[in-house]
């Protein structure tokens, strides 16, 4: 049989009166109020909450193959389900790197066979990550994993020829290439944004300008070559005015924030904690404001969590030891609604479109991020708007626990995640 669920009284969009949803057969079968519960449905009492289209991810670090102390495909789809993510797009900075048809089928594969989110492996643009040679873009866009987006994050594609050449086999693939903007000449040896804390504590910067310049570059060879651009983890407020110019003169470029350079600045860099080291590092207070609002107005059209575990061993240990990165899935809707709903930046429709639908968008996924319409699928997401919670890396589901929200009280939390009606979490555990 089947599973039919029926969520009680719940409020999609968190818009109108409370309504009943019966969701059978992987879709939403009826929205209305006052239903009958179909005999066998298993029954989530919605109390009002909020209704979403289940959440993507277009930025996640699964780690496997060959970081599996830090985080696997099954710990790490754990982590998005009870976050309230449906599906993640799994970064190939893994060893060996995701630049092949073999590597790219097997992350895919363990997906399905964890089946609790949508997994979908991001290929390498180059080989090894080198940047010096394009990887077989073809060969994984066309194998069963159908790569869709295409990154070296982690690093750069420097080199503006080999970058030129992905855009357009982008464009001839209909496929995304998603860059991490990092001009490593004006990085080298980083350890931290640069600016007054970083000269205070006599860490090397970072400068905003290393981003700025390649999201510049990138754009003019985006637009020449009709191709589809996107920015990973905008970060300093100087790249918004790129975003913004390239995007009024037609250039076809999204570009994504996390939920750390929406409320976190290097003032938090003066503890020495490494948990806070992260690339692009935190910013600025004003770096911040300008990510909220360029997120509200849609020039970052996304929030991706840039999820990056990493084992104790390499995070507790002195700063530039230190590898950048912190966890993300499980705290990013609640960051999200305390730095965009809280203020009144966003309502539940504008998170909807930046935690679903426009990832969804972007990525090219046909049965993500749909209107929560009878007919459509049963990907949904149930979040209690009025609860708080205390963050405990501990008590994550990830195998690593570098959370920088540690002790921290977050509101919202995610109640339901349901995947074409299969229920992946309820009420803080998994199900199988
Ligand atoms: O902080 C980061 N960590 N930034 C990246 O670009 C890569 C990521 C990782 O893989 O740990
Ligand atoms: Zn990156």
């Amino acid at each position: 049989m089947t599973d039919v669920v029926f969520i009680k009284g719940a409020r999609p969009y968190g818009e109108g009166d409370p309504v009943d949803l019966v969701l059978a057969d992987e879709v939403i079968r009826e929205i209305g109020p006052g239903l009958d519960v179909p005999e066998g449905a298993e029954v989530i009492d919605g109390d009002g909450f909020v209704v979403l289209p289940g959440l993507v991810d277009l930025h996640t670090h699964l780690r496997e193959p060959g970081g599996e102390d830090a985080e696997t495909v099954e710990s790490g789809s754990a982590a998005a389900a009870l976050g309230g993510f449906t599906a993640v797009f799994a970064m190939p900075n893994t060893d060996p790197v995701a630049d092949n048809a073999v590597i790219v089928e097997h992350v895919h594969r363990r997906g399905v066979e964890v089946g609790l989110v949508d997994v979908h492996p991001v290929g390498a643009v180059t080989v090894g990550l080198e940047g010096e040679r394009l990887a077989e873009l073809g060969t994984m866009a066309n194998s069963p994993a159908g790569v869709r987006m295409f990154s070296d994050d982690g690093r750069c594609v420097h080199d503006p020829l080999l970058m030129r050449r992905a855009l357009e086999y982008a464009t001839a693939l209909d496929v995304v290439i998603a860059q991490h903007a990092e001009d490593p000449r004006l990085t080298d040896g980083a350890q931290a944004h640069e600016g007054v804390v970083a000269a205070r504590l006599g860490l090397a910067g970072w400068p905003a300008t290393a981003e700025e310049t390649i999201v510049a570059r990138d754009c003019a060879l985006a637009r020449e070559a009709g191709a589809r651009l996107h920015v990973c983890h905008v970060s300093s407020s100087r790249t918004v005015d790129v975003l913004r110019a390239a995007k009024d003169a037609g250039v076809q470029v999204s570009a994504e924030v996390t939920p750390h350079h929406l409320l976190l600045t290097d003032a938090l860099l003066t503890s020495y904690d490494p948990v806070n080291k992260v690339n692009p590092p935190l910013r600025t207070g004003s770096d911040t404001s300008a990510m909220r609002t360029a997120l509200a107005e849609g020039v970052i059209d996304c929030v991706a969590t840039d999820h990056a575990p990493h084992p104790t061993q390499v995070k507790d240990c002195e700063w530039s030891a230190a590898k950048p990165g912190m966890l993300g899935l499980q705290t990013a809707l609640s960051v999200v609604v305390h730095t965009m709903v809280e203020p009144g930046l966003l309502d539940w429709r504008g998170v909807a479109r930046v935690l679903s639908e426009r990832p969804a968008e972007i990525a090219g996924l046909p049965d993500q991020g749909r209107p929560i319409e009878v007919g459509e699928p049963a990907t949904l997401t149930l979040v209690d708007p009025d609860a708080q919670w205390t963050v405990r890396g501990a008590r994550l589901a990830s195998l690593a626990s570098n959370t920088p929200y540690e002790g921290m009280r977050l509101p919202a939390q995610v109640v339901a995640t349901v995947l074409r009606g299969r229920i992946t979490a309820r009420d803080g555990d998994i199900r199988k």
